[in-house]
Formats: C-alpha cells, sequence, structure tokens
C-alpha cells in the first residue's frame, strides 16, 4: 500500500521569516494519512529541519550537484543537503531542465547521487505544450522516465512527479481526463521495468497548479498518489486544505 504525499516545492521565494508557514503548516495541518515534504531553498533547510524535529513533517531540497564532491563552485551536493537535514530532493524539474540545461542523463546521475546519500528522488517528468499539441505526450513522458529514473530506483528511495510544463504556475490545469492518461502510462511503464512489485510501489504525483478548490478532484484520479505543490505551498492557508483533500481521498 502505498503512503499518500503531499510535497511543496517552495521555488526561489521565502526567507528565514517566512518559516512562520512552515510553523503554522505543522500545527494546522494534522492528517495522519499523509506523508509531508516541504522542499526548501538550500539556505532555510538546516533551520527547517531543527524546527521540524519533532514533527512528521520532511524537510527537503530542490536540486543537488552529481558528484559527491569537488570543484563546483556554487554548487551543492547530495551529501551536503542530508547534513543539512534535508531527507528528499526534487531533481529534474522542467525549470532546471528549461533554465540549465539539464537532460534526462543528468537528471539520473543526480539521483543516484541522491540515492548514494540517503536522500529520496523526486524525479520530475512533463511535456511542453508544443510536445501536447503534436500528440507527443506520451513519447516525450516515457522517454524522460526511461532516462531518467536510475535502475536502482525503488519506491522508498524515489518518487515520480508528473509536471505538464504548461500546467506549472499558469492556474491553468490539466483535465482529470489527460492526468489519468498520463499517470496510467508512468505506472505501466514503471512496471514493465522493475516488475509487479517494485513498478507498483512508486508513489506518483501530479503537479501544475494544484490549488484548494481543484486539489479533491485530482486526488480522485487513479494512479494519483499525492501533488507537487510549488505556489499553494507558500502558506498554511493554501497548503493546508490541500493536505486534507489529500487525506481525504
Ligand atoms: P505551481 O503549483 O505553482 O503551478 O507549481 C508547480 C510546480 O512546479 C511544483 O514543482
Amino acid at each position: 500500500m502505498r503512503r499518500k504525499l503531499a510535497a511543496g516545492n517552495w521555488k526561489m521565494n521565502g526567507l528565514l521569516a517566512d518559516l512562520g508557514q512552515l510553523d503554522r503548516i505543522m500545527a494546522a495541518c494534522p492528517a495522519p494519512g499523509v506523508d509531508l515534504l516541504i522542499c526548501l531553498p538550500a539556505t532555510l533547510i538546516h533551520t527547517a529541519s531543527g524546527r521540524s524535529a519533532s514533527h512528521p513533517l520532511q524537510v527537503g531540497a530542490q536540486d543537488c550537484h552529481r558528484a559527491s564532491a569537488g570543484a563546483h563552485t556554487g554548487d551543492i551536493a547530495a551529501a551536503q543537503l542530508a547534513d543539512a537535514g534535508a531527507t528528499a530532493v526534487i531533481l529534474g524539474h522542467s525549470e532546471r531542465r528549461a533554465d540549465h540545461h539539464e537532460d534526462s542523463a543528468t537528471v539520473r546521475a543526480k539521483a543516484e547521487a541522491a540515492q548514494a546519500a540517503g536522500l529520496i528522488g523526486v524525479i520530475c517528468v512533463g511535456e511542453t505544450l508544443a510536445e501536447r499539441d503534436a500528440g507527443a505526450t506520451l513519447d516525450v513522458i516515457g522517454a524522460q522516465l526511461d532516462a531518467s529514473v536510475p535502475d536502482s530506483a525503488t519506491g522508498d528511495n524515489t518518487v515520480i512527479a508528473y509536471e505538464p510544463v504548461w500546467a506549472i504556475g499558469t492556474g491553468r490545469i490539466a483535465t482529470t481526463d489527460q492526468i489519468a492518461e498520463v499517470h496510467g502510462f508512468i505506472r505501466a511503464r514503471l512496471i514493465a521495468r522493475f516488475g509487479a512489485a517494485t513498478g507498483q510501489a512508486f508513489r506518483l504525483l501530479y503537479g501544475g497548479s494544484v490549488k484548494p478548490d481543484n486539489a479533491a478532484q485530482i486526488f480522485a484520479v487513479p494512479e494519483v498518489d499525492g501533488a507537487l505543490v510549488g505556489g499553494a505551498s507558500l502558506t498554511a492557508e493554501d497548503f493546508c486544505p490541500i493536505i486534507a483533500a489529500l487525506d481525504a481521498s
């Protein structure tokens, strides 16, 4: 049985003072049936993990380097994130694929580095609007999945997030039919590669404009085990109803 997962991605938002929202999320969102993860800017991870030490909420990061250490100015190794208190890291987010030209081979190497440091990798896949309009969605998702997910992936060390690029930060949500099609495809592809037991164990998150008013309909879609939430994870006011909808689903 897969545990549901509500994951927040604060992206490049938040100062120390904003960790008050994290305190509110921990205090105001009791959700015994849901795992909670907030992926923070690296500057906040150590402080946040200390503040959440006695709460089940886990703190994650948003990227790591593929190497374990070395001359990579400005980069952060997975072991350093773990040392700061992170237990997970987002990998291959479309904003990093676009802004930093990360390809799936790079994402796979980062996922292997994350595993070596004991971090869960939240590996993101998603098509652009042009790819969807061209009827290439499943080809794109299949290729990203095959090349980004390492052979050593299991349901314990890897989460897959489907985030259509055109739905991120746009307020434009994929339809439940579109989500069902892609999540069903991802599940089948994972089972074909890893076998039934391991393939069934990966948690599949949907991401892209998940809000309090659309969360319940998304969580009712088969093979959706939770969400990766951007803007609406920044405040307890928005994130708590999403967590509650997942707990109730
Ligand atoms: P929004 O929820 O702001 O659309 O962002 C989604 C996302 O990119 C999460 O990783």
